[in-house]
């Protein structure tokens, strides 16, 4: 199997002595194929006080759970004879005593949320520090668990994420995965915001694949990208003969989305006199198709999206705040990439295996080294910055092991050009001004080539070089 996680190294194993760690638990298995994960955690655990024995597949686990009560279980899910999952499905129903943490190398809150549902009490995701699995040791003494969460025990709740796969694992995004599970079976409205590339959009489609309108429409509109005069017609429909050029009835988007899911992104470039017909919409639950007097009902879950600050466009009179709070019920906000590195690695991992199907080719592997250049980088397009990476690496270099010669140079040669920062402290839009006219350089003023690197689309590219009059 393919993996990027490095194997356990003494460094990993120095650990904090003042740290409160789990006293109750005395006795652990460690479930895992691969020899180094068993070793590492094994010495860690016994330099904690615990007695670890180690399991190679379910057969031994099994065999050494008959005649030893473990007061906890590491089990890794994915092994070669008897999966993970199989294996907390025995040990749930044999030994309901013992407490398992699954470990995985690749997580997806489909199995996390599954494995909590059939009784593991939580996950780590490979590779862990000595630190996480502290954090889990002491989580359980809290008895603050995942189990005990109240979306695990929600069992109206049937994941599904199908092809929008969301990986992540740093502390803000497993907040942002326990929300989505949370708001998805209610009808909230939900606003989403996040720099340009986070992920909004997969967030919203998360929420919709999540909720009890999955198998209706999920529409999506970018506010930006219709005209006013065109916008109402898409959203509401129209009538035959209600303005020049409406030669036929048209059904609008709202009737589209009807008892599904309808997704305002960009919601700050909607014009005000559109906002005022939507907040009518959104209060009285029904509407008009322009040039009709008859009401259609309306039954949608509304979610929407901004990558600027909402707030300043509430002050300069941009966004109507009677609007905003009602889209804003629940509000989801993405930190940047730079701010949750360690979701970096998982991303890569993620985007090779994605990737490498669209474009039909071998899945390579990446070298530690790679990795983290990867992910000191600071990805000012975020998520999709980093796709379109990986994607290019793919294409252009042919290699089955991925390293550091096979990076973009923009990637490896960074510590010199983005001296920028630590340069006169800049505001946002000075360094978004540097680093724009630094890629312009780079790509030789190819636009499509830049706007990719940047993450952005072409047209969001022109209007930002016209702002800062860059050529
Ligand atoms: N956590 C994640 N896991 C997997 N893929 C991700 C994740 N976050 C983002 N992506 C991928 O990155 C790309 C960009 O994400 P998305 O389109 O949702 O961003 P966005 O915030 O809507 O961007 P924009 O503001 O530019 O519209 C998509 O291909 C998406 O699938
Ligand atoms: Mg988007």
């Amino acid at each position: 199997m393919y993996q990027i996680s490095r194997p356990f190294t003494d460094n990993d194993l120095e650990f904090d002595q003042e740290m409160i760690r789990g006293k109750d638990i005395k006795s652990v298995l460690i479930v895992d194929d691969e020899a180094v994960v068993r070793s590492g955690i094994s010495r860690a655990l016994s330099n904690r006080n615990m007695a670890a024995k180690t399991a190679a597949n379910g057969k031994e686990a099994l065999a050494l759970l008959k005649n030893h009560p473990f007061d906890l279980v590491l089990l890794d899910i994915k092994m070669e004879d008897m999966d993970g999952i199989e294996l907390l499905k025995r040990i749930r129903a044999k030994h309901p005593e013992t407490g398992v943490i699954m470990i995985t190398g690749y997580p997806t809150i489909d199995t996390a949320v599954y494995c909590t549902k059939l009784g593991a009490l939580d996950y780590l995701i490979k590779p862990f520090s000595l630190d996480d699995l502290d954090a889990a040791l002491i989580k359980l003494d809290r008895k603050e668990s995942l189990q005990t969460d109240s979306f695990v025990r929600d069992d109206g709740l049937k994941l599904d994420f199908g092809k929008h796969l969301m990986v992540g694992h740093s502390h803000p995004m497993k907040r942002i995965f326990e929300k989505i599970l949370k708001v998805a079976p209610t009808d909230s409205t939900v606003l989403i915001t996040g720099e340009s590339g986070t992920g909004k959009e997969l967030v919203a489609r998360a929420i919709h694949a999540n909720s009890n309108r999955k198998e209706r429409e999920f529409v999506a509109v970018d506010c930006s990208a219709l005209v006013e005069t065109l916008l109402e017609s898409e959203l509401f429909g129209h009538v035959k003969g209600s303005f020049t050029g409406a030669h036929q009835t048209k059904h609008g988007l709202f009737e589209l989305a009807n008892h599904g899911t309808f997704f305002f992104d960009e919601i700050a470039n909607l014009s005000l006199n559109i906002q005022a017909k939507l907040l009518r919409v959104i209060q009285e639950r029904e509407f008009m198709k322009v040039g009709d007097q008859q009401k259609i009902n309306l039954d949608i879950r509304i979610i929407s999206a901004s990558n600027t600050e909402l707030s300043e466009s509430i002050r300069n009179g941009r966004l109507r705040e009677d609007l905003y709070y009602r889209l804003s019920v629940v509000p989801i906000h993405l930190p940047p990439l730079r701010e949750r590195k360690e979701d970096i690695p998982l991303l890569i991992r993620h985007f090779l295996d994605k990737l490498s199907q669209r474009i039909k080719k071998p899945l390579p592997d990446i070298s530690p080294e790679a990795v983290e250049i990867l992910q000191e980088y600071t990805w000012p397009g975020n998520a999709r910055e980093l796709e379109h990476a990986i994607e290019r690496i793919l294409i252009l270099e042919d290699t089955d092991m991925i390293r550091p010669v096979n990076l973009p140079s923009f990637i490896t040669q960074r510590q010199g050009e983005l001296q920028i920062l630590s340069d006169e402290p800049l505001t946002l839009e000075e360094l978004e001004k540097k680093y724009i006219s630094l890629v312009l350089k780079r790509t030789k003023g190819k636009k499509i080539e830049a706007a990719s690197i940047l993450g952005i689309n072409r047209k969001t590219l022109a209007a930002k070089i016209k702002k800062y009059a860059l050529r």
